[in-house]
């Protein structure tokens, strides 16, 4: 990296890729995501001033300065929000110089947004010894993004990012943010997960992930639950006259997919993909038409995909673009990956980008080095 400053700490935060469990972190929901091995890089240095300087490695020329006493809400930039949303959320009292150094695709639905927060916070907390847990810097990361950048995203991108183990998926109880370490090891059994970024921009903050959350809580205030968890399927049938049509397809797509994932684990546990499979297509579903975030690239790429001998497939993340996933055997990777490229191509669609990754570790403080 750069010769700017030396650093007293870095720490380093990893992308993430949901395998089941979309659009339910803020309904209280059980979610199954795991850490890519592309990491986000922060390297801070304490001043002994209140000063704010903030350079990205990939954009060197631009310094951005500003001081512990000019952080507002909401207010204009452009990713070095989420940095000062994270010194704000945290109530940094000292200056810093922070250098970020992001190699998590940007705009893929890969959570490179959580992966910024999380090496930040992280590196703050090493800094200036906070002592917050990991859970603790997943709610402030969280509360960053909602109250300073203004994203009213849930709490899943930033758990994974700092809570997730290398060789496992990470399955994150919503609710209290419990977690538990599934196995989850494709290679032994010949299988491969294949990310495929659309190369549709997505952004969160333009109101459809808004308007679905609001649809979810509207129905929990009508029907006077704590959340969609508490909510059986048979209980939304029967509650169906007292909700719009909009909002019941919404919680469906919620009340369905927190059962999913259960399953899911159980599959996952039981090394039984067939099954995991068709949760996985049961879930891009549920997002296509009850939910209604996908986008007519995603559902080529999971449409492509599933012709093409994959075992499942589905859009991952907050939808409206960004990226889908296919879990398929080793030797068909390449026909898919063909495949898709012809089928984007007739479409007049973007040419898309081929991903895959291990699961990987979570936030880390890196060796000085
Ligand atoms: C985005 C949000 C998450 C989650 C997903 C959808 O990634 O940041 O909190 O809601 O969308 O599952």
């Amino acid at each position: 990296m750069s010769d700017w400053f030396t650093p007293d700490v870095i720490a380093s935060a990893p992308g993430r890729v949901n395998l089941i469990g979309e659009h339910i972190d803020f309904s209280q929901g059980f979610v199954l995501p795991f850490a890519i091995e592309d990491r986000t890089f922060a390297r801070i240095r304490k001043r002994e001033d209140r000063e704010i300087r903030i350079r990205s490695a990939q954009r060197p020329d631009r310094l951005i300065s500003t001081s512990l006493d000019q952080l507002l809400p909401r207010g204009d930039g452009d990713w070095e929000r989420y940095v000062l949303g994270v010194i704000w959320a945290l109530d940094i009292q000292s200056g810093v110089d922070i250098e970020i150094d992001g190699h998590v695709p940007l705009g893929a639905g890969l959570s490179s947004s959580a992966a910024l927060e999380c090496a930040v916070a992280l590196a703050l907390n090493e800094l200036l010894a906070s002592g917050h847990s990991h859970k603790e810097l997943a709610l402030l990361a969280q509360k960053a993004e909602n109250d300073y950048v203004g994203v009213p995203c849930g709490i899943m991108d930033q758990s994974v990012s700092l809570m997730a183990k290398s060789g496992s998926a990470l399955l994150l109880d919503c609710r209290d943010l419990d977690t538990r370490l599934v196995p989850f090891d494709l290679a032994a059994s010949g299988l491969q997960l294949l990310v495929i970024d659309t190369q549709v921009q997505h952004a969160l903050i333009d109101g459809g992930y808004a308007q679905r959350r609001q649809s979810c809580e509207s129905v929990v205030a009508k029907l006077d639950i704590a959340s969609l968890r508490d909510l059986s399927l048979s209980a939304l049938e029967s509650a169906k006259d007292q909700i719009t049509v909009e909002e019941y397809k919404r919680a469906h797509h919620a009340v369905t997919e927190i059962a999913r994932v259960l399953k899911a684990v159980d599959a996952l546990t039981d090394k039984d993909f067939m099954t995991l499979g068709q949760l996985m297509n049961a879930s891009h579903h549920s997002l296509r038409d009850d939910y209604e975030v996908s986008c007519p690239e995603l559902n080529c790429a999971v449409d492509t995909a599933i012709s093409h001998g994959a075992i499942g497939a589905r859009m991952v993340g907050g939808g409206f673009g960004g990226s889908a996933i296919a879990l398929a055997d080793q030797s068909k990777i390449a026909e898919i990956e063909d495949a898709i490229k012809v089928a984007f191509a007739s479409a007049g669609f973007h040419a898309p980008r081929f991903f895959t990754s291990l699961p990987s570790d979570g936030a880390r403080i890196e060796p000085l080095t």
